[in-house]
């Protein structure tokens, strides 16, 4: 099927969604809470479009709008620009430093926001990929509490939780690096818990918690007893790749 967004025909597989379809056809739609690997959040709305069928038009996600039928899109009439700088504006009045963020005020002209008041160091867009992240993982050790202007991501009570593993994954989808992260020697901080790291057995970097480890090893079903870190991964493969082609 085929569907007009900008007045650019692009062909889509039925369902697809509306922001995969302009990305792969190299059309711009702005986004800050979408990631590819957990889609579906739809929480910053920053990527709304201005869909025409029948000669009426609607205002829809794109991240989680499916395409069922032939339709003419827009992605930048007045409408949803306007839609966007105020979005924006609410956005940076939470998240008044936030790269990603200026520069979309800059590239929709939004005015600069009267900054009184506002927590300068907050970095959180409460996109809540974090917490999606944390349940795919399988451990639930963080979520969103209270309401209103003081709604925040954290494990219960802010108390270090039993579940989580350190595994950072919910760092390492925060489009915003709003989650305190980091690494000393052989020690991980993260959520107000320290963790224990252990070693590449190939190049002895620190790179795995040892309750991530056993955890991995919980859901396998066995112990590995080689324990290599990505890198060391990828290097085993291809040693062992040119070794097979040298044999050849
Ligand atoms: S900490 Fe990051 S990933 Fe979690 S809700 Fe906030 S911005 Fe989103
Ligand atoms: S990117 Fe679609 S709602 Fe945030």
């Amino acid at each position: 099927m085929d569907i007009k967004i900008d007045n650019k025909i692009c062909k889509v597989e039925y369902g697809e969604y509306l922001l995969q379809v302009a990305r792969r056809n190299n059309i711009y739609i702005p986004t800050l809470c979408h990631s590819d690997a957990l889609p579906g959040q739809a929480s910053c709305r920053i990527c709304i479009v201005e869909v025409i069928e029948n000669d009426s038009s609607k205002v829809v996600t794109s991240c989680v709008y499916p395409i069922t039928k032939e339709i003419e899109v827009i992605t930048n009439s007045e409408k949803i620009n306007n839609m966007r700088r105020t979005l924006l504006m609410l956005l940076s009045m939470r998240v008044p430093n936030h790269e990603a963020l200026s520069r979309l005020m800059v590239k929709y002209s939004v005015p600069a926001i009267n900054r009184f008041g506002i927590d300068m160091n907050e970095k959180c867009i409460l996109c809540g990929l974090c917490v999606k992240a944390c349940e795919e993982v399988g451990q639930y050790a963080i979520s969103t509490v209270n309401r209103g202007i003081t709604k925040k991501v954290s494990t219960p009570y802010q108390e270090p939780s039993v579940s989580c593993i350190g595994c950072g994954a919910c760092a390492s989808v925060c489009p915003t690096g709003a989650i305190d992260i980091f690494e000393k020697e052989s020690k991980r901080f993260i959520w107000n818990k320290t963790f224990e790291l252990m070693q590449c057995t190939r190049c002895e970097e620190y790179f795995i918690t040892k309750e991530q480890l056993d955890y991995m090893n919980e859901r396998l079903g066995y112990e590995t007893e080689v324990l290599l870190c990505e890198k060391c991964k990828k290097n085993v493969v291809s040693e062992s790749f040119k070794n097979i082609v040298q044999n050849l």
